[in-house]
């Protein structure tokens, strides 16, 4: 039974285009010349990944059977993009297309001793601060809640603002933009947010920058979930014993990248479902599980069974029980 009220994922839109130089740059490099650089690289692979945290969560609850609604700015070159999200499940009639700019692109050469060249081009993004959220309620419906991950800095806040003034529940996952917001920014962020996502690293930033201890962040908001990264999971609410839980067990770990987004996917899910905060905490690990198994973000496929079975394996008969009449 899918959620009968929508959930809003608010976020990045991007691809990462990924070159592989076989050679050494500082072959190329003459270092009196720096002043004067124009080097160029004859690479052998470029990969494009989809990528944004707003399409990987949603493309990890349209792998659960949900119906996420895609909040977030892209370019013209977002058709195939929004096909392939599309055929995943994901309702992405409001995604913001900008008249003059390119979904955001992160361009990156690696060469063989894992040296980078990286260039991020936010494009798009920007338009974030132009969305409103209403006029997209007023289609789909009032929401369970808005989830607002990184991106334009001006458009989270935005976005934040708009779901206190309009009585929408947020959930607050600011990730990458915690090491450039300032305390009032992140402030602004958390501050009466229905759930708190962050990992281990970033939960300090949080309480540094903002300048307010763990527990005064915990009694801004009604639950904080801290990834621990292979190590599980922490699940807190004021006033109630702490959750905490081991990662999915058997996994062999490959290439991390969205493995945040994935477990995020895999919370937002079971919470849909109204299956209590600790299975939240295990699908959402599980699902982080097949993330960190493959290479990319958005490339892991399952059957209801297989997810059933690895849930069981991890943790235990009841709790796949508990899962089985949501997954299809
Ligand atoms: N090596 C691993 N083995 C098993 N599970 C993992 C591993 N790494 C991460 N996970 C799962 O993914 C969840 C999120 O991981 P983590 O805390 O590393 O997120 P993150 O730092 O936000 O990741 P990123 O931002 O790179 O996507 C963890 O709670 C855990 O369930
Ligand atoms: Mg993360």
């Amino acid at each position: 039974m899918p959620s009968p009220r929508p959930l809003l994922i608010a976020g990045s839109i991007a691809t990462d285009h990924l070159m592989t130089f076989q050679g050494k740059f500082e072959d190329s490099l003459v270092v009196e010349q720096l002043h004067k650089l124009s080097v160029s690289f004859l690479v052998d692979d470029l990969e494009i990944r989809r990528g944004g945290v707003a399409p990987n969560m949603c493309f990890g609850l349209g792998r659960l059977g949900l119906r996420p609604v895609l909040v977030g700015a892209a370019g013209e070159d977002f058709g195939d993009y929004r096909s392939w999200l599309e055929r995943h499940g994901v309702d992405c009639s409001h995604v913001r297309i900008s008249e003059s700019k390119h979904t955001a692109r992160f361009v990156c050469t690696t060469d063989a001793t894992m040296a980078q060249f990286a260039s991020f081009y936010p494009g798009a993004m920007a338009e974030a601060r132009l969305i409103e959220l209403q006029p997209i309620v007023a289609a789909v419906g009032e929401p369970e809640y808005v989830l607002i991950g990184a991106d334009d800095p001006e458009g989270m806040l935005r976005h934040t603002e708009e779901c206190r003034q309009r009585g929408y529940a947020f959930i607050a996952d600011p990730s990458q933009q915690l090491a450039f917001g300032e305390g009032e920014l992140i402030r602004q962020l958390v501050d009466g947010a229905a759930l708190l996502f962050s990992n281990e690293y970033e939960s300090h930033l949080i309480e540094q920058k903002t300048g307010w201890s763990a527990e005064e962040v915990l009694s801004r908001v009604g639950t904080q979930v801290t990834t621990l990264g292979a190590e599980g999971v922490r699940v807190r609410r004021a006033g109630e014993p702490d959750i905490v839980l081991p990662a999915a067990k058997d996994v062999t770990a490959v290439e991390p990248t969205g493995v945040g987004d994935a477990f995020r996917a895999g919370f937002l899910g079971a919470l849909a479902w109204d299956v209590g905060l600790e299975r939240a905490a295990q699908v959402g690990c599980v699902l982080a599980a097949y993330v960190v198994e493959t290479v990319g973000t958005q490339e892991y496929t399952f059957t209801a069974e297989q997810f059933l079975g690895r849930l069981e394996h991890s943790y235990g008969a009841e709790a796949a029980a508990d899962i089985r009449p949501h997954l299809v």
